[in-house]
């Protein structure tokens, strides 16, 4: 049984761009977010506030958030107490919080080993939820670490469930290299869905190696209707050695608008901000689902 809809989290404005080489103006991203929500996402995420000696290009995220809030659910991720602090002094009422299932991974993306970053996140968690915030926590290397190799899936429950625990509202479980096969994917999804079932589910996969669309059917098999995407499959972790592009939001809404599921994404607004984001990238986007669009806009009509 499949479903009949699925949510669609953009990620482009977040994900998409913190690895990006060139700083892309701020009014570029607000436009770039503007465009992506006339598409019809009801949730997306706009910007990280973390460290921007780690992560420059993403320095200007109060900016963003003080132009792009609205009814709908707008996450920005934040990494540790002071960057929840910054969210304090704004209007969000969504955040993600991350951590990697590896060692290695947070050492490198977080400075903190995976005990010391929970022990951080945890209490911020329970903080953030008797405020009332809508809390995400990103879960990564949920399959592999580019560091260490396969992940044990006790592991990965384990840190899930220290999550649900301290009361967040959606895991987002993450290939952050692009490793899963759908076997994999549909291993961990389905035991997730049993573990938890009060929790939003939310699967996030790279396409480092082409194999997200098949990840994304075995987990609709598996019962999940949340999938993380980015406009022009941009994106990857700046600290994930060898992290490429997220699964591309256009590749995903196509296969599922041709399955019949609906997504209340509009596939030629879609387009519109990844020809809007384009010319600001170090690298042109080369997403199948592109090449073929711009093929088709130029099949005359008559
Ligand atoms: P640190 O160097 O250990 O932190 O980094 P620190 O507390 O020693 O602070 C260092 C400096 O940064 C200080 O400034 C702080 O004030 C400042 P200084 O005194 O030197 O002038 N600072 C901050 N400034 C603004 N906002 C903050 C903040 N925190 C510290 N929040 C830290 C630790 C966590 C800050 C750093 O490692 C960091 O920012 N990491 C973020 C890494 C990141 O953004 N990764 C990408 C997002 S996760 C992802 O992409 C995976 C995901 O997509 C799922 C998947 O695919 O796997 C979600
Ligand atoms: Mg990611």
């Amino acid at each position: 049984m499949l479903p009949e809809h699925v949510t669609i989290i953009e990620v482009g404005p977040r994900d998409g761009l913190q690895n990006e080489a060139n700083l892309i103006p701020t009014e570029a991203k607000i436009n770039f977010i503007q465009l992506l929500k006339s598409a019809g996402f009801n949730e997306m995420e706009l910007t990280s506030f973390v460290s921007p000696k780690w992560v420059p290009q993403m320095k200007d995220a109060s900016e963003i958030t003080d132009s792009c809030l609205d009814e709908t659910r707008n996450f920005v991720l934040a990494p540790n107490r002071k960057g929840i602090e910054r969210v304090r002094s704004t209007d969000v009422s969504a955040i993600a919080v991350f951590a990697g299932v590896s060692n290695s991974f947070n050492q490198k993306n977080s400075n903190k080993k995976t005990d010391e970053l929970l022990n951080e996140l945890l209490p911020l968690v329970k903080e953030l939820k008797s405020e009332g915030y809508f809390i995400r926590a990103c879960i990564s290397t949920a399959f592999y670490c580019p560091y260490e190799g396969k992940m044990d899936l006790e592991d990965t429950i384990l840190v899930c469930k220290k999550f649900v625990e301290a009361g967040v509202d959606e895991l987002s479980v993450a290939d952050t290299i692009g490793m899963a096969t759908p076997e994999e994917a549909s291993a961990l999804f389905s035991r997730l869905t049993k573990e938890f079932k009060s929790t939003l589910l939310t699967a996030h996969f790279h396409d480092t190696r082409g194999m997200a669309l098949a990840n994304i059917y075995a987990c609709l098999q598996a019962g999940i209707s949340r999938f993380d995407t980015s406009a022009g499959g941009l994106g990857g972790c700046p600290f994930a050695k060898g992290a490429t592009g997220n699964v591309a939001t256009e590749s995903v809404v196509y296969m599922l608008d041709r399955m019949g599921i609906s997504t209340g994404i509009n596939l030629d607004e879609v387009m519109k901000a990844v020809d809007l984001i384009e010319p600001y990238l170090s690298r042109g986007i080369t997403t199948p689902f592109r090449s073929l669009y711009l093929k088709e806009k130029e099949v005359p009509s008559n």
